[in-house]
């Protein structure tokens, strides 16, 4: 028996359950906690919980809006945990991640956040179009449109600091261009039951958000990108693979997944790497568009908690030498060993 005792967030999910069988397996001392439990807190110093893995289901809308404070206390009284504050303050968050990668000094697409109406719409009268409006959560594109011209942006505009954004909005606008009728409905009924359990019925489900938004966050487009090119990182490894999207849909989405390692431009792999190191991420998904007329990739957004299952079906990762290594690489197998590591255990 090893000595330090591990916490792990007990939930079903199949991430916690290699994390426990991986401590089974290396006689490593663990308790399964709740950390939604009133006394989670007391719970850790009794147990002596030096380190605490926590896998964020990316749906959860609750683990997502209240981890931070249990994680930072834990952190605060000297517990390891997984994601750390750094890894994870700024998931589902596009404003602090615009900041975050500004201070990291990171090839960020560049990105205007206002917090005046006034001064949103004096900016909007000199700039050029068209740009992207997104909202700061969201998923899957259903939070983001482009503006293709000054009038859009300012009606856009208005409504941010005015009415708001409901839920719904994204995800019908989307739908109603897809083209067979059964689905539009299957769809739009499926939307409506999420954004109704998502304000009425439960916490869980796609993200809530105030609907006023009070900010305007918008982005120069990127033209020309027919999908994105996703760089996982997990410690010094990096898997990546290319989603590629339809070409009449902005919103690239990844329907269609490739694996292809020769499809991938070093340039986004290197990227991810120094960033991670830079900013202490344990593991980090970083989304990679391309500024076709400077020819670089540049970042969209990150996500420190990404599908497992993706990143695992890439035939092998990148060291941070950027040296092919074959073979699948079980990605909560490569967390928990880093975070030993992290812990003094080899
Ligand atoms: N600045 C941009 N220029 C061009 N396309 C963009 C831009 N921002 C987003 N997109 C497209 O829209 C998709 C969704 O945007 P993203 O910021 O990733 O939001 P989400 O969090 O909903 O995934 C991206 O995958 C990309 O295809
Ligand atoms: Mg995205």
């Amino acid at each position: 028996m090893m000595e330090i005792t591990l916490g792990i967030h007990q939930q079903k999910s199949v991430e916690s359950d290699v994390w426990i069988s991986y401590c089974e397996r290396y006689g490593i001392r663990y308790h399964l906690v709740d950390c939604f439990e009133r006394n989670i807190i007391k719970n850790l110093k009794n147990l002596g919980v030096r380190g605490l893995l926590w896998h964020w289901p990316y749906y959860d809308t609750k683990t997502v809006r209240f981890a931070k404070s249990i994680i930072k206390a834990a952190e605060f009284m000297g517990v390891k945990v997984f994601p750390s504050i750094p890894t994870c303050w700024h998931h589902n968050d596009k404003i602090s991640q615009k900041y975050l990668l500004e201070s990291l000094d990171a090839p960020v697409i560049p990105t205007y956040v206002f917090y005046d109406c006034q001064e949103a719409l004096a900016w909007i009268r000199k700039a050029s179009f068209p740009k992207v409006l997104k909202l700061r959560e969201g998923s899957g594109g259903q939070h983001v449109w482009l503006l293709k011209t000054r009038d859009e942006a300012r009606i856009m505009c208005q409504k941010a600091f005015g009415t708001g954004f409901y839920a719904l909005e994204g995800g019908c606008r989307k739908m109603i261009k897809k083209t067979r009728p059964a689905k539009v409905v299957v769809d739009m009924c499926r939307t409506v039951y999420q954004t109704l359990k998502t304000f009425y019925i439960s916490d869980n489900g796609i993200d809530g958000f105030p609907m006023r938004a009070d900010y305007l966050y918008l982005q120069d487009y990127l033209q020309g990108n027919e999908g994105d090119t996703r760089i996982s990182v997990i410690g010094n490894r990096a898997f990546g693979f290319r989603r590629l999207g339809s070409s009449e849909n902005f919103r690239a989405g990844g329907k269609k997944v490739v694996y292809d390692p020769s499809l991938i431009d070093r340039e986004c792999i290197k990227i991810a790497l120094a960033i991670s190191r830079k900013g202490k991420f344990q593991s980090m998904a970083y989304d990679f568009l391309f500024d076709q007329e400077q020819g670089r990739p540049l970042i969209c957004e990150i996500s420190c908690v990404f599908g497992r299952e993706a990143a695992q079906r890439c035939p092998g990762y990148w060291d941070s030498d950027l040296n092919w290594i074959d073979g699948p690489l079980c990605c909560e197998e490569a967390i928990i060993s880093d975070f030993l590591e992290t812990l003094g255990m080899p």
